[in-house]
């Protein structure tokens, strides 16, 4: 079976082992349990010589009368092992479910935002359920296989020697025929399970969009679209994977002629040696169930293949996740409580896709505790300027300074640490109103800062109304919230946070102008020794900054306090114009 195993599944079962080692107790039940039940077997159609002879042949019964006691005592050694052994295996699989599943979430956690920007989830999802079970699968099979079947095989081997070696030989000779199949149809299998992976993955992807976007389906008849769109991506799915029945199906049934033709030939010769009396009933009877006996673990071999070329696709897309790059930490500046002053040094930044750079030769200096208001056009570039700040991505060039110190030069969580953050889209966690104020460290925080943070970001206002208060749930990302209730969390935990620098990008977007009135107060409060990134598209949330940079295609175009850029009577102005016409 060694050669069949080429590089790439070597490499990927050395690698799953890996995981199995920790688990040698069990794995060592489990190989007893393995070699107790083929030894068993073994005996069992040993057995059945003394059985025919002297039972039926030689009607010798008080000879034979210990037989059936023989059986009942290896029937109960059977079950012993089968239970240990498929407990121990299913032990040893779940164990590997759950540390991979650990591994891939563990690096989810520490994966650059550009990572999660390229992929798409559905696959990335599917990896952790479909793929993770196709692997602890075939690590089972794999085992099975090169232990109890293999064992299996040999106990049978030994009977058919015992009983007669020249019929053996015969036996001996279908092995190399099969084998020559089996690889010939391990390849193909390979480059069929891969592919059908993805195509699940699809299949879970638009599922999921009708899903979160069922909404906009309705508003948009999107029906037909999706249906369609559903039906071509089930349609590949189930053409690949019956592609792969049939391959497989093929392989087996091939293997099962070849068997066919090779047993007919035993029979025959078998029948020609007894003509002779070389051989008894007994022994042939023993000789030919030990051939019987092999068939089905030469059949799970040859069988196994597929599950094992798909255990090492579903492994290799696992193990590509745990291999990718994580963010880089190598900063070791602990940053402790920065006092905030930032500096931006020709910071150029671009996503890396084929649209070039978003930002370019980005210089700007705010003092700690001072603000910068962010104003431009939609997609000039305002969301990537501040999220550069948390590291969320790498510059290009230039440099980021914080208290004269290289961000890069800070850990990454101590410089997180420093920052709070209200994103354009706010992202809340299917949990309560309360847990998602006091997320992740916050947790830590103490009822009453709790609540005051609560009161100033003006969530208590809705919360008082609802029969479960702060305890309320808030649903899937928090779809059972209102925008402007969502944006009132958002900043609430900012607020909780009290990090020396705040970022709000667009945090009061979803309020009315009494609301965002109220709220702004509470801000000003918290800009007052802070230093503050504001972005907003209402200019009147931007007025107060002690600076203001206009953005236009990643550039900054003008820069200054309010009055100057009215002064200046440049894009700025322009904007207020209209925005104070509209009012
Ligand atoms: N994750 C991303 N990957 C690739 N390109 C991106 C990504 N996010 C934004 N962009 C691109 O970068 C440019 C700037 O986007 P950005 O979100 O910074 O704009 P913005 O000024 O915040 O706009 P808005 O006012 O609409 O929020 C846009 O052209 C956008 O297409
Ligand atoms: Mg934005």
């Amino acid at each position: 079976m060694k050669q069949q195993f080429d590089s790439k599944t070597r490499e990927v079962y050395g690698r799953l082992w890996r995981y199995v080692v920790p688990h040698k107790l069990f794995g060592l039940i489990a190989i007893i349990g393995m070699t107790a039940t083929a030894a068993i077997e073994g005996s069992m159609v040993l057995l059945l010589e003394p059985l025919t002879d002297q039972g039926f042949v030689e009607r010798n019964l008080e000879a034979a009368k210990w037989i059936p006691f023989a059986f009942v005592g290896i029937f109960i050694a059977r079950g012993i092992a089968g239970f240990a052994t498929e407990a121990s295996l299913g032990w040893i699989g779940r164990a590997v479910i759950s540390s991979l599943r650990r591994d891939v979430f563990r690096k989810f956690l520490t994966l650059p935002t550009r990572f999660f920007d390229q992929q798409t989830t559905g696959p990335l999802l599917s990896r952790m359920t479909y793929n993770v079970e196709m692997v602890a699968e075939s690590v089972t099979s794999v085992v099975t296989i090169a232990i109890r079947d293999i064992l299996t095989v040999l106990a049978a081997i030994a009977v058919m020697l015992y009983q007669s070696p020249t019929l053996t030989v015969f036996v001996a000779v279908l092995f190399p025929v099969v084998a020559a199949l089996v690889r010939v149809l391990g390849v193909a299998f390979r480059r069929y399970s891969s592919r059908i992976q993805d195509s699940v993955g699809e299949v879970t992807q638009v599922t999921e969009e009708v899903v979160r976007g069922n909404r906009v389906v309705k508003a948009f008849s999107g029906h037909e679209y999706e249906t369609a769109r559903f039906e071509e991506t089930d349609e590949k799915n189930r053409r690949q994977n019956l592609k792969l029945i049939r391959v497989r199906s093929l392989g087996v049934a091939v293997t099962q002629v070849i068997f066919g033709i090779g047993v007919a030939a035993v029979i025959y010769a078998a029948s020609y040696q007894s003509f002779e009396d070389k051989l008894t009933a007994g022994q042939f009877i023993s000789f030919f169930s030990a051939m019987m006996l092999m068939l089905q673990p030469v059949r799970r071999i040859t069988n196994v293949n597929a599950t094992l070329q798909r255990g090492v696709a579903g492994a290799d897309s696992l193990f590509s996740i745990i291999d990718e790059q994580e963010e880089s930490d190598s900063g070791t500046v602990e940053a402790g409580r920065l006092r905030g002053d930032v500096a931006f040094r020709d910071v150029c930044f671009g996503y890396g896709d084929e649209n070039g750079p978003v930002l370019e030769d980005i210089s700007v200096h705010v003092d700690a505790g001072q603000s910068l208001a962010i104003v431009g056009h939609s997609g000039s570039g305002k969301t990537t300027l501040a999220s550069l700040l948390p590291r969320f991505y790498e510059l290009d060039s230039g440099s980021i300074l914080i208290d004269g110190t290289p961000i890069t030069d800070y850990t990454l969580d101590s410089l997180r640490d420093n920052i709070s953050l209200v994103s354009q889209d706010v992202v809340l966690f299917n949990d309560s109103i309360r847990s998602n104020l006091a997320y992740g460290q916050l947790r830590e925080r103490s009822n009453e800062e709790l609540e005051r943070a609560a009161e100033a970001a003006h969530v208590l206002d809705f919360t008082r109304d609802l029969a479960n208060g702060l305890d309320t749930h808030v649903g899937d990302r928090g779809v059972l919230l209102s925008g402007g209730q969502r944006q009132r969390i958002a900043i609430g935990r900012a607020l909780l946070k009290n990090a020396p620098l705040l970022i709000l990008d667009e945090a009061t977007s979803s309020l009315d102008s009494k609301s965002e009135r109220r709220i702004q107060d509470a801000l000003n409060e918290l800009m007052k020794d802070r230093t503050t990134f504001v972005i907003a598209h209402r200019l009147s949330t931007v007025e107060r900054a002690d600076q203001i940079i206009v953005l236009d295609s990643g550039r900054i175009v003008e820069s200054g306090t309010h009055a100057d850029l009215l002064a200046a009577g440049g894009q700025y102005a322009s904007l207020y114009q209209m925005q104070f016409s509209d009012e």
